[in-house]
């Protein structure tokens, strides 16, 4: 009985969540930053994504001062074409770019220079930090995106150590508006306990409103797959996630 008992409370006894419909976080452009290497790379993981039930890929490739100088120009013919590889595959999923922007000097610019920001849908803008350290000038910025009327949305914050080590500072962001992402990856334990334990505590508050797979390779497939079955993930689906607002 005790053996049976445990069977029927464990969390694989739990049926898995619906699928959401849309991904907003991945990088599956071939070629343009760390993520996909070729469109094979490309077509195998929109692939699995497509058969895993995702209707829309929002795929962000990273815009960084330092190491990958993307931008519309860089991004969108690739989309193009992996578009076209895409549909002539057979594939019914929707694919669009939008980047994943690094607050550095070049992406205050870019705001200060009213230059063309792609955003995941209207006005919601991927953003990350340094893992570390907290920049100085994150408030600024965050506020300055809203004065140019874009919304930012936070990547990873359970992987930041600033946040990790300052709950508060989390509190603050979402309470000044500040849209949350976790990643699924970090629900399987994928970058370690703190990062999972931080995203258990998100969930617990209720401070998250996106899920993105955050996908660079075929290599994440079997961790994403993980944490699809994870006690964290199953939680987090209980909470009204805004994923599929970007439909
Ligand atoms: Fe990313």
């Amino acid at each position: 009985m005790g053996i049976f008992s445990f069977l029927l409370k464990s969390d694989s006894a739990k049926p898995e969540p619906m699928p959401l419909k849309v991904d907003m976080h991945s990088h599956f452009l071939p070629g343009i930053d760390d993520g996909a290497q070729n469109m094979d790379e490309s077509l195998r993981l929109l692939k699995t994504f497509e058969d895993r039930g995702y209707e829309k890929i929002i795929t962000t490739p990273h815009i960084i001062q330092d190491l990958y100088q993307n931008t519309p120009d860089t991004i969108l013919p690739v989309l193009e074409k992996v578009k076209t590889a895409l549909k002539e595959s057979g594939s019914k999923l929707q694919i669009h770019a939008a980047a994943e922007y690094f607050i550095d000097d070049r992406f205050i610019e870019m705001l200060e220079n009213d230059e063309p920001i792609l955003t995941l849908k209207d006005n919601l803008v991927l953003v990350e930090t340094s893992f570390l350290n907290e920049p100085a000038y994150l408030r600024d910025v965050l506020f300055k995106m809203r004065l140019k009327g874009y919304k930012p949305v936070f990547a990873h914050p359970e992987r930041y150590l600033y946040l990790q080590t300052k709950k508060e500072k989390l509190e603050e962001l979402f309470d000044s508006g500040v849209y949350l992402q976790i990643n699924t990856m970090s629900l399987g334990g994928y970058y370690g306990p703190p990062a999972l334990k931080f995203a258990e505590w998100m969930i617990e508050q209720g401070f998250v409103h996106f899920l993105g797979s955050d996908c660079h390779r075929v290599k994440h497939l079997e961790p994403l797959e993980k944490a699809y079955q994870s006690k964290a993930y199953k939680k987090l689906r209980e909470l009204p996630l805004l994923n599929d607002s970007l439909l």
